[in-house]
């Protein structure tokens, strides 16, 4: 069972501008997006980080958009197509426990999990799928709110992804804001 799933409403508080203000997604994403990159973002819901980083991406790269939840995508595909975003960005709808990734095995570059990680029911099974998509040295950015996961419950997860082959940057954990990078090994 999927636990504490993001209700569909709530995905329109998270694309609310204000949001800007304290979780810039340029500014958390900038340093790890380059032209021309393959971006798998599980859980998007409406898109707030999808669409910029379909501009971070150009129109060389490709942003791949997976959701358990078709009103969720529906309202994406509306906003990418209002940002003339759309031709970047792949939608896909998954299961709880399937990520609906399978063919693109080795060929991503940053997995971009935000705000999701915590509703997956099984998070190993979940990193296994996210890692098979990864290009040797891919990387894994793992953003978590801090009201909804313990500081324990973060270092867990990043202690899982060290089982299931991720090591992380120390550079990049941060371990009170509920963010890590984690490379492929
Ligand atoms: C809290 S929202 C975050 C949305 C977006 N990443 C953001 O920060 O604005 C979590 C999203 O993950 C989706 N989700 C939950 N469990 C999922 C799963 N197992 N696989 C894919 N998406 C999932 C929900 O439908 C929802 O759109």
């Amino acid at each position: 069972m999927a636990k504490r799933v993001c209700p569909f409403w709530v995905g329109y508080l998270l694309i609310n501008p204000i949001r800007n203000l304290f979780e810039n997604p340029y500014k958390l994403l900038g340093n790890f997006v380059r032209e021309g990159m393959i971006v798998l973002e599980p859980g998007s819901g409406m898109g707030y980080f999808t669409i910029p980083l379909a501009h971070l991406v150009g129109p060389s790269g490709r942003v791949i958009a997976v959701d358990i939840e078709p009103k969720m995508i529906a309202v994406l595909e509306k906003r990418a197509f209002k940002a003339g975003m759309i031709n970047r960005i792949e939608r896909r709808l998954c299961k709880p426990d399937w990520l609906h990734v399978e063919n693109l095995r080795e060929s991503v570059d940053l997995a971009a999990v935000i705000h999701m990680l915590h509703e997956t029911p099984d998070q190993g099974k979940f990193l296994k799928e996210i890692r098979q998509t990864l290009k040797k040295n891919g990387r894994l950015l793992i953003i978590e709110p801090r009201g909804h996961v313990s500081k324990q419950d973060f270092e867990n997860s990043v202690a899982l992804a060290r089982l299931h082959g991720f090591t992380p940057d120390r550079q990049q954990f941060d371990l009170k804001g509920r963010k890590v990078l984690l490379q492929k090994i």
